[in-house]
């Protein structure tokens, strides 16, 4: 038994070594050397019917993606004879929700490509389903807690897979440099989820390298490591109205409306998401607009408005900005859930609206919608937030930073606003969307789910109406 598992091990081990160490020097004009896989592959701009391929190689080589609906079979290709490190192969006129299995490499050979390599398109926009997305805020720390947030991520999905999953900033400290996001982003994802599941991203102050000097021109120009490691759907490929710059875009899983947003860059040299008359709330408002029909509606940034962790939402000026102005166009809209990083830990609302002051000022009769403390779960006053067409409004605040960086209380913790705190436990959040229904799971670093809750709604009349 042991001889044949030492056998199988070797077997695949010699693969594997055969797989990333590819010879590329049978092409006139390419690289003499031998190519190396040195990042990827991982997958952006999912749609229903498209994903973009990346990798990078140590030196310049010609890129060929081969893929098919059975690993054995990738009887279709697209490859591209310039000579590039950084690899970018757009797949298009794929089938919606169908898995595709795919194989990396030069125009004749392979880097990788074995039944682990898979992609699952998204669902057709609009459309209702069984959908998963995990999401991951300031994890790029390469922290023993990063780790085990990851395996647990993986152990609590078993043999169910995301469609998607997202990034809430902060994904590579300290500075965000493309060396630190491949030792402590790319390297920690790339056996798992980033080959198999699209991630969409959104930026944090880190990776606008906010401890270096450079910090305030790179918040201006964009010219950071986030924006060259990332493809972002800008012009309305996954759905939503095109933003045209990849520091903030929209995208569809299903009958989900995402919005990525940027807390922290300036658009047009001078303007941040606080400021309201600036073109990132404009397209917000022409986006959410646009997207009223959908089923659900989620925003994720990185800056809370809401947070007594490791950051204070009464002192740090850029929240307390988020707070008194822009939130409120988010909730006027409807928008269901709201998640957020830069504290490391997890603090959960209730479902709520309008509160806009300090902490002081919050009264939970006031700006609290329901009671409930949306578990679901039998416990008192546990039942789900139910949402109708005429009693659409409401919001739950979720701030999910420790996927890799943990820990931080301010004196006043945990935060009046906030059902559920936890800053000494990292974890990472799935939502699990059937239909009508969702439920976001806190899946933490040792496994224990230790916060959840569910919402229902009345999409439409043909939907069954919550209890
Ligand atoms: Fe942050």
């Amino acid at each position: 038994m042991i001889k044949k598992s030492l056998h199988l091990f070797f077997s695949v081990a010699l693969l594997f070594s055969q797989a990333a160490f590819s010879q590329d020097k049978k092409e006139p004009g390419a690289a003499t050397e031998p190519v190396r896989l040195i990042r990827g592959p991982y997958l952006q701009v999912a749609s229903s019917t498209g994903i973009q391929i990346r990798w990078r190689t140590d030196v310049s080589s010609r890129s060929k993606v081969r893929y098919g609906t059975a690993p054995g079979k990738l009887d279709q290709s697209v490859e591209d004879i310039k000579l590039l490190t950084e690899h970018k192969v757009n797949l298009a006129g794929l089938k919606p929700l169908t898995k595709y299995y795919y194989s990396i490499g030069g125009l004749k050979d392979t880097l990788q490509g074995d039944e682990n390599n898979s992609f699952t398109t998204l669902p057709q926009p609009g459309e209702a389903g069984h959908y998963r997305i995990a999401a991951l805020g300031d994890c790029g720390d390469n922290s023993i807690n990063q780790r085990h947030v990851k395996e647990q991520l993986l152990k609590y999905l078993g043999p169910n897979e995301l469609n998607a999953w997202i990034l809430l900033g902060d994904n590579a400290y300290q500075d965000g440099t493309d060396s630190e996001f491949q030792s402590k982003f790319f390297n920690i994802y790339k056996n798992d989820l980033l080959k198999k599941y699209p991630v969409f991203p959104s930026p944090g102050n880190h990776d606008y390298h906010d401890t270096d000097l450079s910090a305030k021109h790179a918040q201006e120009t964009h010219e950071t490591a986030y924006y060259q490691n990332f493809s972002m759907p800008t012009e309305g490929e996954s759905g939503g109205v095109p933003s045209h710059t990849q520091a903030f875009y929209s995208f569809d899983i299903g009958n989900i409306h995402f919005l990525s947003l940027d807390s922290y860059g300036k658009e047009q040299n001078a303007y941040r998401l606080y400021d309201t008359i600036g073109p990132q709330v404009q397209w917000i408002k022409r986006d959410l607009a646009a997207n009223k029909n959908k089923g659900w509606v989620i925003a994720f940034w990185h800056h809370p408005p809401y947070t007594m962790g490791s950051h204070n939402s009464d002192e740090e000026e850029e929240l307390v900005k988020i707070r008194e102005n822009f939130i409120q166009i988010i909730e006027r809209a409807g928008v269901d859930v709201v998640l957020n990083g830069h504290s490391h830990g997890y603090e959960r609302s209730r479902l709520m609206m309008g509160h806009y002051g300090m902490e002081k000022t919050f009264d939970a009769k006031k700006y609290n919608l329901s009671s409930s403390s949306g578990k679901n779960d039998g416990s008192k006053d546990s039942k789900p937030y139910t949402k109708s067409l005429k009693k659409d409004k409401g919001t739950v605040y979720v701030l999910s930073g420790s996927a890799g960086k943990l820990g931080g209380k301010q004196a006043s913790y945990p935060h009046d606003a906030m059902y559920f705190s936890d800053a000494d436990h990292g974890g990472s959040c799935v939502l699990d969307v059937q239909d009508n229904k969702l439920e976001l799971k806190w899946i933490c670093a040792d496994g224990v789910i230790r916060d959840q809750f569910t919402m229902m709604k009345e999409l439409n009349k043909n939907v069954s109406k919550p209890d």
